[in-house]
């Protein structure tokens, strides 16, 4: 490795990010027209947009010749040409093939030069993008894009999302924590810091992360109940967490079903977004379900945002962190996951999950 290469390494490492993952960038909706638009994953910036054809692409937003972002530059729905001179890139393959500047004297060879880009999708209302580690080839199989389960062919699906003041992993260990609903979200039709009682849930090992076994939502839950109303049958609910940042969650009650995805994304080192995607076919039995269900999913992410935003005062004096089981014991698997994918990386073997098999753990909450 050359030096500066082992220089980003180390840099790398210390951020805590995990690279060679499909992150969300954008909503698709935020793409318009020829028109190049910022966006940041993991500290790296990107311009993103979308060809004539549809196409959308991803290219790190600075030039190779001097590093001007290439998002102050023009695009003709094809190619990216750099405000500062002039040089032109495909947008699709970064691939540099124009140099206004040469002249028939130079022989620099054009075609070899590459402006940073990575592999760029389109899936359920958002711009994945790939970020392979910088200064690593692409694999040769780039995983599949993580999907949002749906269960039949006509539903309704919904975007939220939220800015948070903390690392990814503050982000992610926030979003798996059950100690924090009676007190964060507390409301008359949720639940109460007097409805608390103790609970046992099953947990399974799956490939790169762990899931709360099927199971029968606890009864303090008003939408469950609602659920169980309009379709006569029980509902059960089962939930995933899966590296690198990834928490689905399913409710299935007779013919009725509800899917949601939450992605929490690194922008920068303290700065990560909830991405928040769900859908569901239970727009015939509860017409205004669209308009309620955002309603209390936004007031919940509110209330999540402003406790993080109040815990990170508290982080900036690096203050010593505590985990304690049972409560904390889904973040310990995470740190573990975590760990664990990187040695697995590092040595090139096969990765050791960090649980044995299924675990039962208790809390009050
Ligand atoms: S900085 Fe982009 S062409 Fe010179
Ligand atoms: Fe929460």
């Amino acid at each position: 490795m050359r030096e500066n290469e082992d220089g980003e390494a180390t840099r790398e490492a210390s951020l805590g990010f995990l690279w060679d993952f499909w992150y969300p960038a954008l909503r698709s909706t935020e793409l318009r027209g020829q028109k190049l638009t910022k966006a940041m994953l993991l500290e790296v910036p990107l311009v993103v947009g979308r060809t004539a054809d549809g196409q959308a692409f991803a290219m790190r937003d600075s030039c190779p010749h001097r590093g001007m972002p290439l998002s102050y530059g023009n695009f003709d729905g094809k190619s990216v040409e750099c405000s500062y001179h002039g040089w032109k890139f495909d947008a699709c393959t970064g691939g540099c093939f124009e140099i206004p500047s040469l002249s028939s004297h130079d022989k620099l060879k054009v075609e070899r030069i590459f402006a940073g880009h990575y592999p760029c999708q389109e899936r359920d209302g958002y711009i994945w993008v790939y970020m392979a580690a910088p200064a690593s080839r692409l694999p040769e199989i780039i995983p599949p894009i993580p999907e949002l389960p749906v269960f039949s062919d006509k539903y309704k699906i919904t975007q939220l999302s939220c800015v948070l003041p903390s690392h990814i992993d503050h982000g992610i260990i926030g979003l798996m924590d059950p100690a924090h609903g009676p007190f964060v979200h507390q409301s008359w039709y949720w639940r109460s810091r007097h409805s608390i009682h103790e609970k046992e849930k099953h947990f399974e090992p799956i490939p790169n992360g762990f899931r709360m076994s099927r199971h029968e939502p606890s009864s303090n839950s008003a939408p469950y109940k609602l659920l169980r109303y309009f379709s006569g049958e029980e509902a059960m609910t089962m939930i995933d967490f899966v590296l690198p940042n990834i928490r689905l969650e399913e409710i299935r009650s007779g013919h009725l079903w509800f899917s949601s995805r939450a992605t929490v994304t690194p922008i920068e080192r303290n700065l990560c977004r909830i991405d928040f995607v769900a859908a569901w076919n239970l727009l015939r039995a509860m017409p205004l379900i669209v308009p309620i269900f955002r309603s209390f999913a936004k007031r919940f992410l509110r209330q999540d945002q402003e406790t993080m935003i109040k815990q990170a005062e508290g982080l900036k004096h690096d203050p010593r962190l505590m985990l304690i089981d049972d409560a904390d014991r889904p973040a310990k698997w995470y740190f573990a996951l975590k760990a664990n994918l990187l040695d697995a990386r590092r040595n090139g073997t096969p990765m050791v999950h960090p649980m044995p098999g299924p675990v039962t753990l208790h809390w009050r909450s």
